[in-house]
């Protein structure tokens, strides 16, 4: 598994690799095999939460042979800090109702479990014929917050990652791999 990083203007600010993109690509494909297993004879309703898990998304939906809807809900809880401010807001909700149907969230991370703890809670009032959750991180601290995803990629340590979707202050989401950023670094491209 490569752990290196080379001299790409990107790579500023990351202090290594966590998940690589060949071990992304593998699990994913193992995760859509999985889902798509459960789902089979149903086509479920998929639930993006913007922005982090709209890359995990985009390769979960390839890796299902199964007919799936796609759908995506917006919200903030960081904004742009670094520490969840607690508060959880809906930017943009879905387009249509979920009462009947088979609903599955997707998400990037489940740091201190907030916002999923919020969201299935909205989503549940809503009537869906059943819920589930697919999280592609899982941060060991978050078990706390008693979130247990249905479906995940990996487990990991209390470490701030980015890229593959996961950002700071908007950056590194077009990382193809899960990397440690490392705060002391200026960001990329500032002066
Ligand atoms: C991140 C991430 C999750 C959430 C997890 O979203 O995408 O939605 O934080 O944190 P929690 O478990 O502590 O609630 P963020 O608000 O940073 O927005 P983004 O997806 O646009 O990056």
């Amino acid at each position: 598994m490569p752990t290196s990083l080379d001299d790409k203007p990107l790579h500023r600010g990351i202090e290594r690799v966590l998940i690589s993109e060949q071990a992304l690509a593998q699990r994913v494909e193992e995760l859509g095999a999985e889902i798509a297993g459960h789902y089979y004879g149903r086509e479920p309703l998929m639930i993006g939460v913007l922005t982090g898990a709209f890359v995990f998304m985009s390769d979960l939906i390839r890796a299902m042979a199964i007919p799936v809807r796609v759908e995506f809900i917006a919200v903030s809880s960081y904004g742009l800090a670094t520490e969840t401010s607690g508060v959880v807001r809906i930017l943009k909700d879905l387009s249509r109702p979920i009462e009947g149907e088979h609903v599955l969230l997707v998400e990037d991370i489940i740091d201190s479990g907030l916002t999923l703890r919020y969201l299935l809670d909205v989503l549940h009032r809503r009537n869906p014929a059943s819920l589930s959750l697919a999280a592609l991180l899982h941060k060991e601290k978050a078990r706390a917050a008693e979130i247990v995803p249905d479906w995940v990629g990996f487990t990991i340590p209390d470490e701030f990652v980015v890229g593959y979707g996961l950002d700071v202050a908007e950056r590194y989401r077009n990382l193809p791999f899960v990397g440690v950023y490392r705060p002391d670094e200026k960001p990329v491209y500032s002066s």
